[in-house]
């Protein structure tokens, strides 16, 4: 089920994006958190102690959204989700098992 506003709400053609593989519906224009918490996750990555963070100030303060993305060929970057917006084929890796 969709967690997004659908009523009285214009948005571009949906583009897909990757969450540990999943292919999940986004749209241009939106940021990397909110497509996320739309596909249902609510955790982002580990802190060096192994607990999971979640996203808490949403404009780029706490750095708790940080996320992996898998930029091919072996190679990754973080970015904090809630600062970065979604591309078509963005391919985002979050901790599994919550
Ligand atoms: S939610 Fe705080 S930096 Fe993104």
């Amino acid at each position: 089920m969709s967690k997004r506003i659908t009523v009285g709400v214009a948005r571009p053609a949906a583009v897909t994006v990757f969450i540990n593989g999943r292919a999940v519906e986004a749209y241009v224009g939106e940021s990397v958190l909110t497509a996320l918490i739309a596909a249902g996750v609510l955790t982002t990555s580990r802190d060096s102690f192994g607990r999971l963070r979640t996203p808490f100030c949403n404009m780029g303060v706490c750095f708790d959204c940080l996320v992996e993305v898998d930029e091919g060929e072996g190679a990754s970057s973080r970015v904090r989700a809630c600062l970065t917006p979604v591309r078509a084929g963005l391919r985002l890796v979050v901790p599994e098992g919550h």
